[in-house]
């Protein structure tokens, strides 16, 4: 594959290193990135040479969200029926080797999600994180209300996702959003520190330890339930359940325009 919004690079023949590379919009997250970064992660897990990868973006951005432009004119229909955006993104969940986040800059939105995807997310002291959604009428898409509140509880996520306000990185090191902060100048050299130590152990056993951590924020049962009410109430607001419902009881065959 080739990539344009994403370069990429190997360290040492056994960290895949992965830069987003959008500067001129902060590293705004289009499908077309997701997708590249999606197919290089899979590429690079799937290398047995390879042991842990890092993504990282610019000094000023490691990624400012998903892309506005592209949001703003979408349906619900659009939404929903191609999954949207999303859809990429379950690629990064299924990578097996430890992922770790380098963020600099900006990681807002869909950027802050991308980074929590990550097993971890060493900061360098410009880093600025938040959920700032609300401020576009939405809430975060890519797992920001789940995994916010995992990482730093309920009161702080609260807090970031309802008013949309930026946390530095010092603050995000004490709620335990992140494990380390480290100056700018002195990010890459760290998380390359931390991915050369990971690699120095044994892959089956650093993939369980990933596997395993990852079993401790499975979501419950009550969650799931809550999650299927929400949808079973979204599909209120498609033209098919009223075709489907109003059919039914006029006892005729339904005809679905899939809106
Ligand atoms: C598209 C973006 C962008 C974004 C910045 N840009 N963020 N384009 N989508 N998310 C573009 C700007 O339009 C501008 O382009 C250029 O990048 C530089 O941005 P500026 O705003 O001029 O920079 P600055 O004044 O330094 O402000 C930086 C900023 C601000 C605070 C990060 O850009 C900002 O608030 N961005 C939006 C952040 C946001 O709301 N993110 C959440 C998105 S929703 P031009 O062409 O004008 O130079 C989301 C939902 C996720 O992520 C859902 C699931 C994935």
């Amino acid at each position: 594959m080739n990539y344009e919004l994403i370069t990429i690079r190997t360290e040492a023949d056994k960290i895949g290193i992965l830069t987003l590379n959008r500067p001129k919009q902060l590293n705004a997250l289009n499908d077309q990135l997701m997708t590249e970064l999606g197919a290089a992660l899979k590429a690079f897990d799937s290398d047995p040479a390879i042991a842990c990868m890092i993504i990282t973006g610019s000094e000023k951005a490691f990624a400012a969200g998903a892309d506005i432009g592209a949001m703003a004119q979408l349906s619900f229909a659009d939404a929903y029926k191609s999954d949207f955006i999303t859809r990429n993104w379950e690629q990064i969940r299924s990578v097996r080797k430890p992922v770790i986040a380098a963020v600099s800059g900006f990681a807002l939105g869909g950027g802050c999600e991308l980074a929590m995807m990550c097993d971890f997310i060493i900061a360098a002291d410009n880093a600025r994180f938040g959920q700032p959604e609300i401020k576009l009428g939405i809430i975060p898409g890519a797992g920001g209300t789940q995994r916010l509140p995992r990482a730093l509880g309920k009161a702080k996520a609260m807090d970031l996702i309802l008013t949309g306000r930026m946390m530095d990185a010092l603050e995000a090191e004490r709620a335990g959003l992140v494990s380390r902060v480290v100056p700018l100048d002195k990010l890459m050299e760290e998380a390359l520190g931390a991915a050369l130590m990971i690699a120095e152990y044994s892959q089956i056993a650093t993939m369980a330890a990933k596997e395993s951590v990852n079993r401790a924020f499975e979501g419950t049962l009550s969650d799931g339930i809550i999650f299927e009410r929400r949808l079973f109430h979204a599909l209120f607001a498609t033209a098919d359940q009223k075709e489907g419902m109003d059919a039914f009881v006029n006892k005729r065959k339904a005809n679905f325009q899939h809106q």
